[in-house]
């Protein structure tokens, strides 16, 4: 593999620059957390540098939100031939906002919240905070006969039918999925959307990761695939993940039909006004400007994948990883090692020091798994392997 400016960025400077990846565990390698050790675009750089010399820094105009609407919609339309109308693509904070308002005032009230596990962690926590229960429906495992592609992960039908006749209403997607790494084929959400039409749901689909897809896979949005999906969906998404953005409070609530529309008219008023201005200005930047470095930097990503296939094969070969379709995230199955009694992200970050996310936060289903961030520069990434073949050895 050829070297990249990537390969040349090193833990020191990580840790300099504060990122809360590198500093909540400051003796080790920090490979949690959904940031990326990369900086972010040129483009983005460029834009909030501009936007500071202007002092940019009042309540949100309109045509910022107009600006970064439509070049969300060109993006979408570009990247995967969905068209969206601008005026339907709405700017909150963050995705987790965009989870409580729709709970809040797209779902029956009280309604348990259906979450196909394993789960993004705070999808577990959330609906709790607003009084809701939540029905877990683990995902189904399988391994192909006479394939080494690893496990594969696929949402189980008949238990999301069956959380549904349980009173479930909202069904929780994640595609491209945190932190199973899939992205849904067309199909597979073809017979989701059957099931949630059959009993009058409603899903989030929550498509943070969905720039972060790899050669061979494709991004679809769920509420593209049909009217039918449209009608019961909302989208969010962010350029959070893909630019490394997070901090910037800018994310996108794309709503798909007139009814769930006209609600946005009457309660999203205040939700929009709390985004970031300076969000705004870099998300514009990141969806207009940005397809190079972002596609830099996806085969940058592929390249850490294979760094990370590579090592397991060679030195670790009871550690499992699922396939990696999308997203930076590496779910491991560590459930064939002992490993004392202990969840293997505590193991790791004891006797390797590095800090990966116990997979037990994802759910039940997560149990003995955990989840390693690849967004790292590649020797870093290889220090944290070896760190990490040496403590299991
Ligand atoms: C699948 C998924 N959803 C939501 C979030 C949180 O997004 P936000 O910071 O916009 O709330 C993350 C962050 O890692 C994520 O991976």
């Amino acid at each position: 593999m050829s070297s990249h400016p990537f390969d040349d960025i090193t833990a020191d400077q990580l840790r300099a620059a504060g990122s809360m990846k590198w500093s909540a565990y400051p003796d080790t390698i920090g490979a949690w957390v959904a940031e990326m050790d990369f900086g972010t675009s040129p483009e983005v750089t460029t834009a909030l540098h501009d936007a500071v010399d202007r002092a940019l820094f009042g309540y949100l105009p309109q045509s910022l939100v107009t600006q970064m609407s439509e070049s969300y919609a060109r993006f979408a339309a570009e990247r995967y031939s969905w068209g969206v109308d601008p005026a339907r693509v709405r700017p909150v904070t963050d995705v987790l906002t965009a989870l409580e308002l729709v709970i809040t005032h797209y779902s029956r009230p009280g309604s348990p919240i259906i979450l196909p596990t394993p789960a993004y962690m705070p999808f577990l926590t959330v609906p709790g905070l607003l009084g809701r229960e939540i029905i877990q429906v683990p995902m189904a495992v399988t391994r192909p006969a006479g394939s080494s592609d690893g496990p594969r992960y696929t949402y189980d039908l008949d238990a999301i039918d069956a959380a549904f006749r349980a009173g479930g209403h909202l069904l929780v997607l994640c595609n491209p999925h945190n932190p199973i790494g899939r992205v849904l084929l067309p199909a597979e959400m073809q017979a989701i959307a059957e099931v949630v039409d059959r009993h009058g749901g409603r899903v989030f689909s929550d498509e943070i990761h969905a720039p972060l897809v790899y050669e061979g896979h494709r991004h679809v949005p769920y509420a593209s695939l049909s009217e039918t999906a449209a009608s019961h969906t909302i989208t969010a998404t962010s350029a959070s993940k893909a630019w490394n953005l997070p901090g910037m409070k800018c994310a996108q609530l794309v709503l798909s039909n007139d009814a769930d529309a006209k609600v946005w008219t009457s309660i999203g008023r205040p939700a929009e006004m709390q985004t970031a201005t300076l969000g705004l200005v870099a998300s514009s930047a990141a969806y207009a400007e940005s397809g190079a470095w972002l596609d830099d930097t996806l085969g940058y990503l592929r390249g850490n994948y294979r760094v990370l296939t590579d090592l397991l094969a060679a030195e670790l070969p009871q550690v499992e990883v699922a396939p990696l379709e999308g997203t930076y995230l590496a779910w491991l199955d560590f459930r064939a090692l002992d490993l004392g009694g202990l969840p293997p992200a505590a193991f790791l970050r004891t006797r390797a020091g590095v800090t990966l996310t116990d997979g037990a936060l994802c759910g039940m289903a997560g149990e003995g798994f955990a989840r390693l961030n690849l967004a790292t520069p590649r020797p870093i990434l290889t220090e944290a392997l070896t760190r990490i073949a040496a403590s299991l050895a």
